[in-house]
């Protein structure tokens, strides 16, 4: 008898080591962490810190963000003032550039979002966007234009001339 009270002893407090470990976990592992944008994400995004404003042509752009074009200012919002820790911006960090012109024969919208959870492991896990001007995500083909590799690749390709700052040129 005294051995099975024993026995059962020791798989209660098995039991509760097991379940206070377990839910550790499930609060706790940077690796489940994953921020997904939807079209309620960026609207707002003029009234967030804008970080840089940019005129003219620059080599690094050629024609992408309208950049070849001298009429055109392109200015670059963030959310919450994100800034980089160890390097990386933290999961959820969102930035919004707009590229327009006076005579309103350019308005484009372009976003990168911070999405974590491995997502896009050599892309330091962010996700690009092209948007609307009410900040809705922009729809191509019946597909939501989004994704790691979106404009077959072009937008990481060539924001990881700046790798070494987390694929962010301002800031
Ligand atoms: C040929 C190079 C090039 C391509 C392609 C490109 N970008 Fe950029 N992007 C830049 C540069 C350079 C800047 C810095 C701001 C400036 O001077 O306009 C920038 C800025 C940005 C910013 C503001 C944050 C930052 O890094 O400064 C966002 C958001 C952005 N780009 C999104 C995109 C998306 C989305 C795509 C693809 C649809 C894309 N970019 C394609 C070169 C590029």
């Amino acid at each position: 008898m005294k051995k099975y009270y024993l026995s059962l002893l020791i798989i209660s407090i098995g039991l509760i080591i097991g379940l206070s470990s377990c839910s550790k976990d499930n609060t706790s592992s940077p690796l489940t962490q994953e921020f997904i944008a939807d079209d309620n994400s960026f609207g707002d995004f003029m009234s967030w810190q804008l970080i840089k404003t940019n005129q003219g042509p620059d080599p690094l752009l050629g024609t992408a963000h309208a950049g070849n074009d001298s009429t055109v200012t392109r200015k670059t919002y963030i959310k919450n003032n994100q800034d980089r820790v160890n390097g990386s911006f933290p999961i959820g960090t969102i930035l919004v550039k707009h590229s327009s012109n006076p005579a309103g024969t350019v308005n484009e919208f372009t976003a990168m979002v911070k999405r974590g959870n491995n997502f896009n492991p050599n892309g330091n896990d962010w996700e690009w966007f092209m948007l609307m001007p009410d900040g809705t995500i922009a729809t191509k083909d019946g597909m939501k234009t989004r994704g790691a590799n979106l404009m077959n690749g072009m937008c990481v390709g060539c924001h990881s001339a700046n790798k070494i700052k987390d694929f962010v040129f301002s800031k």
